[in-house]
C-alpha cells in the first residue's frame, strides 16, 4: 500500500515537471486530500503563510497573511465588491483573456520602464490608489503607505476618507500626493477640503465620480457577521466611514451624506474656476463622458469601477480602457485601475494605451499582512514581473509597448 502511494507521489512529482501537463489536469484527476502537502503547495491549491515578506514568491502570498491576521470586518471591507461580485470578477477575467504576442532577437538587457505624467518623472507607471482608513489594516496606516511609496519612488494618491490627515501623509511621503475627493453636492466640504490639500502642497485633485446609488456590498456583510468583537469601542455607536476621520473635521455630515446623487458637469467647472490644482477624474467607464471630461477641461482620466466596489455588473476596465482611449484621442493621459495582479497585466493596460495603472486591494494586502515592509514587497514583485515582461515581449521602453503585442 505504502509502495503505491510512494510510486504515486513519485509519478505527480515527475508530471509536475513536465511542461506538457497543465496544472488544470492534475486538479481534475487526484483529490486535494490525497496529495503531498508540497504538491497541493506547487499548484497553488493550499497557500503557505508566510512569516516575512521576503518570502512571498507572489502579491497573494501577502493576501494570504492578511486574511489570516485582519479581524473580518476588515478584511471584508478590503475584499468585498457589490451584489454577487461580477464587476470584480469582470475586472479579473479581463486580463486574463488577453495574450501577449512576443517579438524576439531583441538585445533586452537594459531595460526603461520610467513613464512621464505632469511633467514629472516616475521610475514605474505603477501607482498606489486611493483607499480608506489604512489604520484598519495596520498602526501605521497611511504613513506606512507612504513611507513604502517614498521609498520606491512612487506616485502615492490619498483618499479624503483617510485615516491620517493629508499633512502627515505629505510629510512621510516626502513630497505632496494626490488628494483624492468623492463628487458630491455638498460644496463647503469640497471647497474646505480642496482649500486644504491646497496648502498641504498638493498639487493634483482627484475627482472619485463612480459612487452613485448604495453598494450593496454584500460580502462585506458576510465578514461582519462572521466577526464577534465588539465594534462599537473603535466605530461608535453609529457607523459611518466619515465620522471622526481627520478630513472631515468640522463638515456637517447629515448635509454631506444627503448630497450623494445630486451632482452634474458644473461640479466638475466650479473646481476647475476654484483651483490651479490639476483635476483628475476617476470612475469613467463610457467614451461619451470621457469626451465630455477633456470638453470640460480635465487634465487626467482613470478609467475605474471603484474596484467593482460601486456598480454593479460593470465590464472589466481592461476591456472599457480602448473606447476610452479613443475618445481621448491622446488630448490628455488615461489611466486604468481594477484586477491588476499581475506584471504583465501592466504591460497589457499600457499596450492599451494606458499612461500608467494603479492598485488597490494588492497593496492593502502587504499593509494588513506586514505593514510598509509588505507594501514595499508588493511594488517589488509588480516592478519584478513587469520587467521579465517586457524583456519576454522584447520592449526595451514603454513607448516600444503597443496593441500589436497583443491578441485575446
Ligand atoms: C478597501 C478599499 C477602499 C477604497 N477606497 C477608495 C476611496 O476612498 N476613494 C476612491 O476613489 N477609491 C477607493 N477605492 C477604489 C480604489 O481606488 C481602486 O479604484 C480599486 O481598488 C482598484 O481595484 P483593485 O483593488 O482591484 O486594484 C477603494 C478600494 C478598496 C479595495
Amino acid at each position: 500500500m505504502k509502495k503505491l502511494s510512494d510510486n504515486r507521489r513519485n509519478l505527480l512529482k515527475f508530471l509536475l515537471a513536465s511542461p506538457l501537463i497543465s496544472t488544470a489536469a492534475f486538479t481534475q484527476e487526484f483529490q486535494m486530500d490525497e496529495m503531498d502537502p508540497d504538491i497541493q503547495y506547487l499548484l497553488n491549491l493550499q497557500k503557505k503563510l508566510i512569516a516575512s515578506p521576503d518570502d512571498a514568491i507572489n502579491i497573494f502570498d501577502l493576501e494570504a497573511v492578511a486574511r489570516r491576521s485582519l479581524p473580518p470586518a476588515h478584511y471584508g471591507y478590503i475584499a468585498t465588491g457589490v451584489a454577487d461580485e461580477r464587476s470584480q470578477i469582470s475586472n479579473l477575467l479581463g486580463y486574463k483573456k488577453l495574450k501577449l504576442r512576443a517579438r524576439r532577437i531583441r538585445d533586452v538587457r537594459e531595460i526603461d520602464t520610467s513613464v512621464t505624467i505632469f511633467g514629472r518623472k516616475w521610475p514605474s507607471p505603477l501607482a498606489i490608489a486611493p483607499t480608506g482608513h489604512h489604520r484598519a489594516y495596520h498602526n501605521n496606516g497611511e504613513l506606512a503607505v507612504a513611507r513604502a511609496a517614498k521609498n520606491k519612488e512612487r506616485l502615492m494618491m490619498l483618499s479624503n476618507v483617510t485615516s491620517t490627515s493629508v499633512e502627515e501623509v505629505n510629510e512621510a511621503r516626502g513630497e505632496p500626493v494626490w488628494f483624492q475627493l468623492y463628487a458630491r453636492d455638498h460644496w463647503p466640504s469640497s471647497l474646505k477640503m480642496i482649500r486644504r490639500a491646497e496648502a498641504a502642497g498638493c498639487e493634483v485633485l482627484i475627482l472619485t465620480v463612480d459612487m452613485v446609488g448604495a453598494g450593496k456590498r454584500e460580502t462585506q456583510d458576510r465578514f461582519m457577521m462572521m466577526d464577534r468583537r465588539n465594534c462599537s469601542a473603535c466605530h461608535g455607536d453609529v457607523r459611518s466611514p466619515f465620522r471622526g476621520r481627520p478630513m472631515y473635521e468640522g463638515v456637517n455630515l447629515d448635509d454631506y451624506l444627503g448630497a450623494q446623487e445630486l451632482f452634474n458637469w458644473d461640479l466638475i467647472k466650479r473646481i476647475k474656476d476654484t483651483t490651479n490644482m490639476k483635476l483628475v477624474v476617476k470612475g469613467i467607464t463610457h467614451a461619451l463622458d470621457a469626451k465630455l471630461c477633456v470638453e470640460n477641461g480635465v487634465d487626467l482620466i482613470i478609467v475605474s469601477n471603484h474596484g467593482g466596489r460601486a456598480q454593479v455588473d460593470s465590464r472589466g476596465t481592461i476591456e472599457i480602457l480602448p473606447e476610452v482611449v479613443a475618445a481621448v484621442d491622446g488630448k490628455i493621459p488615461v489611466m486604468v485601475d481594477g484586477g491588476i495582479r499581475r506584471g504583465s497585466d501592466i504591460f497589457k493596460a499600457l499596450a492599451l494605451g494606458a499612461t500608467a495603472v494603479d492598485i488597490g486591494r494588492p497593496y492593502l494586502w502587504g499593509l494588513g499582512a506586514f505593514g510598509q515592509a509588505g507594501v514595499e514587497k508588493v511594488i517589488d514583485i509588480f516592478d519584478a514581473e513587469f520587467k521579465t515582461v517586457m524583456q519576454q515581449t522584447g520592449a526595451t521602453s514603454i513607448n516600444q509597448i503597443s496593441k500589436e503585442m497583443l491578441t485575446s
